[in-house]
């Protein structure tokens, strides 16, 4: 398997966003992760396609797109086109799961899934077989900078369970409140992608990310 680290944009200078994103891929972060926002699923507004579009081709990190918005399904073509490699949708912000995740896969993206920290780990049982990726949120959804949720550890453990139990081998990805202090914690509960916002960006996002790939590098 796998051990990626997916620094969240969020938490750049969008000033020097160039710069701040070189230097992660310079320093081996695989996966660029974007945060998008609508003000309905989640209170707060980020930024949409024309920040991914200009990002596009000026980065040969994956685009790990991560919408936090009311029925995805209706952008899915707009996010392929802005340069998504991978679209991971929320399960409670689909009035039709399966639909959504076969739109994804039909417009040529890897499939994400993602839930909610009051969301029990069950609930993507029926779509595993469906997926490439299971997004585990360890903070409620909505803003950077908020602290891990413990139980979160549980519910990794559960979907690596039900993914073997399935023979599937698919990505956990984790996002939310994790640093190079807590890391091991959900690698060693099964998670094989790790977001990192505040954790690589405040502060010397070199060192941050060269730290993170020698924990990773370490599984
Ligand atoms: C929260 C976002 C996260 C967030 C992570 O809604 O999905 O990706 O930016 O930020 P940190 O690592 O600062 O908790
Ligand atoms: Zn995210």
């Amino acid at each position: 398997m796998a051990y990626i680290l997916a620094p969240s944009i969020l938490a750049a200078d969008f000033t020097r966003l160039g710069e701040e994103m070189k230097v992660t891929e310079e320093n081996g972060a695989e996966y660029l992760h974007f945060d998008v926002m609508d003000g309905m699923f989640v209170p707060s507004i980020s930024f949409g396609m024309p920040v991914l579009a200009s990002i596009q081709g000026a980065t040969g990190q994956f685009m790990d797109v991560h919408l936090m918005i009311e029925e995805p399904i209706r952008y899915i073509e707009e996010f392929k086109k802005a340069g998504a490699d991978l679209l991971t949708v929320h399960l409670e912000a689909c009035k039709d799961v399966k639909a959504t995740l076969d739109a994804i896969h039909e417009a040529g993206m890897k499939v994400g899934l993602s839930i909610c920290p009051e969301t029990p780990a069950e609930e993507v049982e029926p779509y595993l077989e469906k997926v490439d990726m299971i997004l585990v949120m360890s903070v409620h959804p909505g803003f950077g900078g908020q602290k891990f949720i413990p139980d979160t550890l549980e519910k990794i453990q559960a979907i690596r369970k039900m993914a073997k139990d399935q023979k599937r081998k698919i990505d956990i990805q984790v996002d939310g409140g994790i640093y190079l202090t807590n890391v091991k914690e959900v690698l060693d509960a099964g998670a094989n992608i790790i977001v990192a916002g505040s954790a690589v960006f405040k502060g010397n996002a070199a060192e941050n990310t060269r730290e993170f790939m020698e924990i990773l590098k370490s599984y």
